[in-house]
């Protein structure tokens, strides 16, 4: 991470991770997730990661002493995940799932802590299509087409007293995550912010962004944020 952050004591080395093409890079926003998760995961606890891409979150929580499950739309995340997983040496149990299909269920299984860092990039088209790589982007014309889908489902599958994290941009609206959270039964606050330079990504829509109100005239850095939410 290059840039200011505040609430996290340390980011912990994600370790060396193999993936197939289109598959998201653990970034700042993993490695910001992955110090939040360090400071909740009890050995023995249960996790769920969604939107698991390369299994980084995963397999960190794995070498916490949690069982971990993991989730993701893509295919070829969970390959990945699964080989991470194994050249690590710990057992992560991957699923796929959509979780913006109505329907698709995350299971019956409850757990003590879900972690997600889904797509939150604001889109100038509503659906990112089938590429993996869009898909760990792409998030609609607000950034919150998953992010929403995981405030919406978080309360079914955590245990009472579990602990949602998850994080997205400042672009896409941290307030309205807190009144979803809020709204589903969870107690949510803020646990971490950092600011990091636009990646590749923002930078090639920052016309669109700006068009959009999304992005200030010489704004040049995004705000992370963590959230954690606990449900009552
Ligand atoms: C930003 S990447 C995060 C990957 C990894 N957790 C990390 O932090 O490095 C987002 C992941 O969410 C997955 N994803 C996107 N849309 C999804 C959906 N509707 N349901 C489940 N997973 C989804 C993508 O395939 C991608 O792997």
């Amino acid at each position: 991470m290059t840039a200011a952050a505040t609430g996290v004591a340390a980011v912990p080395p994600l370790g060396r991770l193999w993936r197939l093409p289109g598959v998201y890079r653990p970034q700042a926003d993993s490695a910001l997730l992955a110090a939040a998760l360090h400071r909740e995961v009890a050995p023995g606890a249960d996790v769920l990661d969604i939107g698991t891409g390369s299994g980084a979150l995963a397999v960190f929580a794995a070498r916490l002493g949690a069982r971990v499950d993991a989730v993701d739309v893509s295919w070829r995340a969970l390959l990945t995940t699964r080989l991470n997983a194994a050249r690590a040496g710990h057992r992560v149990r991957v699923r796929r799932a959509d979780l913006c299909r109505p329907g698709t269920g995350l299971g019956s299984r409850t757990y003590d802590v879900v972690v997600s860092n889904p797509p939150y990039v604001p889109a100038p088209n509503s659906w990112p299509g089938g590429h993996s790589s869009a898909r760990a982007w792409d998030a609609g014309h607000d950034g919150r087409r998953v992010v929403d889908a995981v405030c919406s489902r978080a309360a079914d599958v955590l245990r009472p007293q579990g602990v949602l994290l998850m994080v997205h941009s400042g672009l896409c609206g941290p307030e309205r995550t807190l009144d979803r959270l809020a709204a589903h039964g969870l107690t949510p606050e803020v646990r971490a912010t950092a600011r990091v330079p636009f990646g590749p990504v923002l930078r090639s829509r920052l016309p669109w962004l700006r068009a959009q109100g999304l992005l200030e005239p010489g704004e040049e850095t995004e705000e992370l944020v963590v959230i954690r939410a606990e449900r009552r």
